[in-house]
């Protein structure tokens, strides 16, 4: 083992995290009955209750990896990676927030589906929404786009009856805290960011994301397939949930260190 960190500086060992002790997660817990239809409800209740964010403003990232960390299964999409206790989760999680976040080529590469009631923002430069299957009356009342005014005509082409929302563009791209205080100013405080890699590396830099929500399917994907998002950031987060369903899918949610 090298004791050099990525950028080649020396690592300085009296900072490596010691942990005190080992605690082995038998599934002593909690079990919750998914296949119940009759007390689906009182499921979903479960589920809201261990995700329920604890603050008025929160923003959270939702994303699902493989084992290697890769985002997509063999259909290009997430779909083929996800299982529907997973899906029963990013539903809930969006039925618990104001607005899901989101970088173009997710809609693009996901052909993204309408979130109503909840609300769908795009993040994009080019402004360019090809791929997605939202209905203009669903654009009409639960999507923003947000970009520079030369996309304006562009996502509105692409997705007729969208919001457009225009942003100076600052390095390339549109500032995120001024997104995030659009959202708020519009009273979309409960924030779910659910990729892709390029739009969350952004919010981890910046220090945005108050908590990470991850799923990892028990599978290796393909080393072309995209990735999980990256930071460069010290970002520490602590774990407050781990759930294991019956074919091996861990589900975490974790707070970021101060938030
Ligand atoms: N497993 C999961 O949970 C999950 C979730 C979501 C997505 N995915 C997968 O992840 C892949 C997409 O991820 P990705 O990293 O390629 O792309 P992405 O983050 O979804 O989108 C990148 C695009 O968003 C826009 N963008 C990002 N930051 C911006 C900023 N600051 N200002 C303006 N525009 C900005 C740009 O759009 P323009 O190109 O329009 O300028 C950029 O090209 C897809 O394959 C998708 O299937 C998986």
């Amino acid at each position: 083992m090298s004791n050099a960190s990525d950028s080649g500086r020396p690592f300085d060992l009296a900072r490596m995290p010691d942990p005190a002790w080992l605690h082995e997660l038998a599934p002593e817990g909690t079990r919750l009955d998914l296949a119940d239809a009759e007390h689906a409800g009182a499921a979903d209740d479960w589920i809201r209750e261990r995700y329920r964010a604890p603050r008025a403003d929160w923003v959270r990232m939702n994303m699902l990896g493989s084992l290697n960390g890769r985002v997509t299964g063999p259909d290009g999409t997430s779909d083929s990676l996800s299982n529907r206790a997973d899906r029963r989760i990013l539903r809930l999680i969006r039925e618990m927030s104001d607005v899901v976040v989101v970088g173009a080529n997710t809609v693009r590469e996901e052909r993204h589906t309408s979130t109503r009631p909840t609300w769908l923002c795009v993040i994009t430069t080019s402004g360019d929404l090809t791929g997605h299957r939202i209905r203009p009356d669903d654009a009409a009342h639960s999507v923003l786009v947000c970009g520079p005014a030369s996309a304006r005509e562009r996502a509105l082409e692409t997705m007729p009856g969208a919001n457009f929302v225009e942003f100076e563009l600052d390095d390339g791209g549109v500032a995120l805290p001024e997104v995030l205080g659009h959202l708020r100013e519009r009273g979309l405080r409960q924030i779910v960011v659910e990729g892709g890699k390029a739009l969350i590396s952004q919010f981890l830099d910046e220090g945005l994301l108050d908590e990470v929500c991850i799923t990892q399917a028990p599978y290796f994907g393909p080393d072309a397939a995209p990735a999980l998002p990256a930071s460069t950031r010290e970002t520490r987060f602590r774990r407050e949930l781990l759930l294991a369903d019956e074919y091996g899918y861990l589900y975490q949610r974790l707070v970021a260190d101060g938030a």
